[in-house]
């Protein structure tokens, strides 16, 4: 874990991160510390004789004088301002570069105290490495620095009413590692993360987050309870796998204020998604460990609000399941039973994230008060193909919501994209024999996915589904923050929109 601190002090350590602009098309550069002096006329021959162009997510080492090393992090085009984002993003790909030294002070133009908090989520996101599973191989890895110092000018900390500089830091380390506990049981391989060992973890992440002290509390629901309680999206999915199913419930309460809102989150938990009897090709079918980024996410995001002790109530939920081959696993044609009583004709067993997602949306309603319900998925393929792999997408009954969270989102650095929810779609799932079938039209499986969802939700209750199938794996080379594999998408969206809500 990395310590992430804010000073004003004098730089004690011998790396220091600064950023470096495109002053213009022809190449002129121009460096952009917070309020250090940099030898600027002599580096900046350097730095454009060493082919340096400012662009985001490069990163160039000088070796100093004062310093050892001057790390120059890219900003993209010099302004006069920088948004967070931008900020988020080089302090974050200079954090990833700097993996194997010890400690780094970053000195990168921060106007004000949310700029300062941006940089320092920057620098505790870009410091992640997972490599529980290695053996012989563990000691070539190249651990994250250890303590990260953000420089700020006196001013800057004080601005816009973030708190003293010890409140932002301790606010971007908890956004920091709690968006590294859902890489890391992304990353943690299905042998070792099923139903039951999720739940273990979570309960111990939230005993570890202060329990019952901190205002969260955990139930279980095993899979002979949900059973008889008539869970049938949740068996139904699991009963293929020796692993049995689980239900996860989160619930943070604040202590001592009344709640200024209350939300439900719900997470799709496939621990493992190998299509069941519609069996995925072989190819690829390794990303499916990441088929539980949406339950991390809302288990995560929960266990933050508390620590960020938000005046706002959350209800979460986490159905949890291995969508696996075997005698024993449902069968396309097979009629299950929603939690509540709708049924399902269940074509396709690879549909499965909607299954388990509706007993779930069906028992986060049986709360009241609620001010609004999320739920997050990787919960299709079609959601990549329209929207690729770094903007989620969201579908809604109520659009001001939507609009709302997309805004929200944003001053978190995530992307996400209002999707349709068209009602011409939803005969395609009508069904023979149930209530409906758990496929329809191929074409537009994203929005038939929302639709099927929206089935379980009631219209006066404002909701969301988040379809993060795209963002939620990185497959592709690591880039500012996000590393390879999970990427903890959507955690700090959902944290993002309870801050909004407590002001
Ligand atoms: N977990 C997958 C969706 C997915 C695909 C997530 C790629 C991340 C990357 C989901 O359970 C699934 O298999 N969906 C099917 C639905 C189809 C059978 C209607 C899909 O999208 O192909
Ligand atoms: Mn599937
Ligand atoms: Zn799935």
């Amino acid at each position: 874990m990395t310590t992430i601190r804010i000073s004003d002090g004098i730089v004690k350590d011998d790396i220091l991160v600064v950023g470096l602009a495109a002053k213009s098309a022809k190449g002129a550069l121009q460096i952009e510390s917070g309020d250090l002096a940099v030898d600027s006329k002599v580096l900046l021959q350097m730095l454009s004789d060493l082919g340096a162009t400012g662009k985001a997510d490069e990163v160039v080492k000088v070796a100093g004088t004062s310093t050892r090393l001057i790390v120059f992090t890219g900003l993209g085009k010099a302004g006069s301002h920088y948004d967070h984002e931008t900020l988020r993003r080089a302090a974050g790909a200079a954090a990833r570069s700097l993996a194997g030294n010890t400690s780094a002070t970053f000195s990168l133009p921060a106007k004000d105290a949310t700029s300062l908090r941006a940089i320092a989520e920057g620098a505790a996101l870009g410091s992640y490495l997972f490599d529980q599973f290695r053996g012989s191989t563990k000691s070539a890895q190249k651990a994250p620095l250890k303590t990260i110092t953000i420089h700020s000018k006196k001013e800057a900390a004080k601005s816009d009413n973030q708190g003293s500089v010890k409140e932002i830091a301790a606010h971007a380390q908890i956004i920091g590692d709690y968006t590294n506990l859902v890489r890391d049981l992304i990353n943690t391989p299905p042998s070792h993360l099923t139903p039951e060992t999720f739940t273990k973890a979570l309960s111990d992440a939230v005993k570890k987050a202060g329990g019952a002290s901190a205002g969260l509390k955990v139930s279980i629901t095993s899979d002979a309870q949900l059973k008889s309680r008539g869970f049938g999206g949740i068996i139904g999915v699991g009963q293929g796998s020796a692993n049995p199913p689980r239900l996860l419930h989160i619930s943070y309460t604040p202590k001592g204020v009344k709640a200024k809102k209350k939300y439900a989150f719900v997470g799709k938990g496939i621990t493992f998604d190998t299509g069941g009897l519609a069996l995925k090709p072989a190819l690829g079918m390794e990303a499916m460990k990441s088929d539980m980024s949406g339950a991390a996410a809302v288990c995560a995001a929960t266990i933050a609000i508390a620590l960020l002790k938000l005046p706002i109530a959350i209800e979460t939920w986490a159905p949890l399941a291995e969508n696996m081959v075997s005698d024993t696993a449902t069968r396309p044609s097979d009629v299950i039973t929603i939690y509540g009583g709708k049924t399902v004709e269940v074509l396709n067993p690879d549909a499965e994230g909607r299954l388990i997602l509706a007993d779930a949306l069906v028992k986060a309603q049986e709360s009241k008060d609620l001010d609004g319900i999320i739920d997050v998925a990787t919960l299709t393929g079609a959601q990549v193909v329209a929207l690729g792999t770094r903007t989620s997408a969201v579908m809604t009954n109520n659009s001001e919501f939507s609009a709302h969270f997309i805004e929200v989102a944003k001053e978190s650095g995530e992307l996400f994209w209002p999707m349709p929810l068209p009602t011409e779609l939803r005969a395609s799932f009508d069904s023979p024999v149930a209530d409906m079938a758990n496929i329809g039209d191929r074409m537009g499986g994203m929005l038939v996915a929302g639709l099927f969802l929206k089935e379980f939700v009631s219209d006066e209750l404002p909701w969301l589904h988040l379809d993060i199938a795209g963002p939620a794996f990185n497959e592709a080379a690591p880039h500012g923050y996000t590393p390879v594999g999970g990427t903890g998408v959507a955690m700090r969206s959902l944290v993002q929109l309870a801050i909004t809500a407590s002001r």
